[in-house]
């Protein structure tokens, strides 16, 4: 860590320490404490960033609870990368205005990726003007600043940069599972792919310091955590940018050398930077788990070239056939858009075919979602919506056929899994998580979360199984 980010990190500890003397005050005064709800919406990255922020307010002296009815500060972690997720969180934010005008205290705050575009930014301080606090992706190491302004009396709190100037380590977190973690490993994204606004919210790719990373995963592992997922937009390019730093391969050898770590996942790799060195370390290495997502987007080398995905059709194909074929006992995962500007019913009829031959076990199938700022969304070309559906159909056809084919390849066998809950639909039940990714209740008791056990995997409902502990 730099000495810069050292003294960052200290000043929002003694936020923390300010915001919780006041948090006390606030009890004695009125008899009960003040209570916070976190809702996240979007990927692994912001659930990793939520339990950093509930990790903060826990600290800071809230009661987090897991509904929002009640809550005396309400934040939501929001997510841009469809507009789906805008119209979700502008729904909720309705319902927490009702709220609010019954209880004038409560405090609404909205982070992450939404309020770091511009558009959205200004609707949400035009015509949601109730909310208190908005920041974005680069300022949550800041959240206990603003907590603490918040806290003060201060309203209309709104901080959006453009670019991250400190990497914080060290803040409180707050898990929501004890044995398994995600890890940052890096920030951004560089690749541009025309129709997505990752880059432009999250900024440019930037690495941890792997000694900081295998300082947090040794750590981790100190407080009961055996697995953990790897979090970057493009892990394969872990460590450009940083000199001498090692490469990603030698990343994932030095976690799983870890002493505790029994399993060690990563997302998202992009296909055009996947080396042969990280095939060969997840097959050399048993605690790196039997899954890869590895999003394909379009089988068209035309639409994929139109993407900036700086892969073809046949090089995509080669690479999944070769993983599959180094090791044999890997799930494939993808990503899937119908829809992009200019997509014809043969580029889907392209898409199709790598389906069909790569043969995906699961694969997240995505209508091509128009966002400001982005090269695809001024095309003249935007794809009619019946033509779109129609195509989106077909292929959610052949990824659900491929998917149950897929999964039936396990029945039978007996696998190691994560016991990670209890079952809440079937009395006396847990449910694990296989190295595959793939899920399996069978009957067992509380006892068993947070161990690895065998499991016998007896049936096949789809994409879950039905097994017996051994
Ligand atoms: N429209 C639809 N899907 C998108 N994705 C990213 N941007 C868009 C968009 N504009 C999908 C991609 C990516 C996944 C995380 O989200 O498939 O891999
Ligand atoms: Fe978006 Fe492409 Fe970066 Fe993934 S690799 S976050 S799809 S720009």
């Amino acid at each position: 860590m730099r000495e810069s980010d050292i003294l960052a990190t200290d000043r929002q500890i003694g936020f923390i320490q300010d915001t919780s003397r006041l948090i006390k005050e606030s009890e004695s005064k009125t008899g009960r404490r003040l209570t916070a709800s976190v809702i996240t919406f979007g990927c692994q990255m912001n659930a990793r960033d939520s339990e950093k922020l509930a990790g903060i307010l826990v600290s800071s002296g809230f009661e987090l609870l897991d509904e929002t009815e009640d809550a005396d500060f309400v934040l939501y972690n929001t997510c841009t990368v469809r507009d789906n997720a805008n119209q979700k969180l502008y729904g909720h934010l309705g319902e927490a205005h009702s709220r609010k005008k019954k209880n004038p205290s409560m405090m609404v705050a909205v982070c992450g990726c939404l309020p770091q575009e511009p558009t959205a930014f200004e609707k949400l301080k035009s015509s949601y003007s109730f909310v208190d606090l908005i920041f974005g992706t680069h300022n949550l190491y800041a959240f206990p600043e603003y907590l603490n302004r918040l806290l003060s009396g201060e309203r209309h709190i709104y901080e959006i940069t453009d670019h991250s100037d400190n990497i914080v380590e060290d803040l409180p977190v707050l898990r929501k599972y004890p044995f398994k973690s995600g890890v940052n490993i890096m920030f951004g994204c560089n690749n541009f792919c025309t129709y997505c606004i990752v880059p432009h919210v999250r900024g440019r790719e930037r690495s941890r310091e792997s000694r900081d990373i295998i300082k947090e995963v040794e750590r981790l592992s100190s407080t009961g955590v055996k697995e953990v997922m790897l979090l970057g937009q493009n892990v394969n390019s872990y460590g450009n940018g940083i000199d001498g730093e090692i490469s990603f391969p030698e990343l994932l050898k030095r976690v799983c050398d870890v002493p505790g770590i029994e399993r060690v996942r990563f997302m998202t790799s992009h296909p055009k930077d996947l080396s042969d060195e990280l095939i060969k370390t997840i097959k050399n290495d048993e605690k790196i788990c039997r899954h890869l997502h590895l999003p394909l987007q379009s089988g068209s080398t035309k639409v994929l070239k139109e993407m900036n995905r700086r892969y073809t059709k046949e090089q995509y194909l080669d690479l999944a056939l070769r993983i599959k074929d180094e090791i044999p006992d890997i799930a494939l995962t993808t990503d899937i858009m119908v829809g992009f500007p200019g997509e014809t019913a043969e580029d889907v009829d392209d898409t199709i075919d790598v389906i069909n031959k790569v043969q995906y076990d699961n694969a997240f199938t995505f209508i091509y979602s128009k966002r400001a700022g982005t090269p695809a969304a001024v095309r003249p070309d935007q794809v009619p919506e019946d033509l779109v559906r129609e195509n989106f159909d077909r292929v959610l056809k052949c990824v659900q056929e491929n998917a149950k084919k897929q999964s039936l390849r396990w029945q039978g066998l007996t696998m190691d899994a994560l016991v990670e809950e209890k079952n809440d639909s079937l009395e006396g039940y847990v449910t694990g998580r296989l190295s595959n990714n793939m899920i399996v209740h069978f009957a067992g008791s509380d006892s068993l979360i947070g161990k690895i056990v065998s499991v016998k995997l007896d049936e096949c409902r789809g994409f879950y199984y039905m097994g017996t502990l051994l």
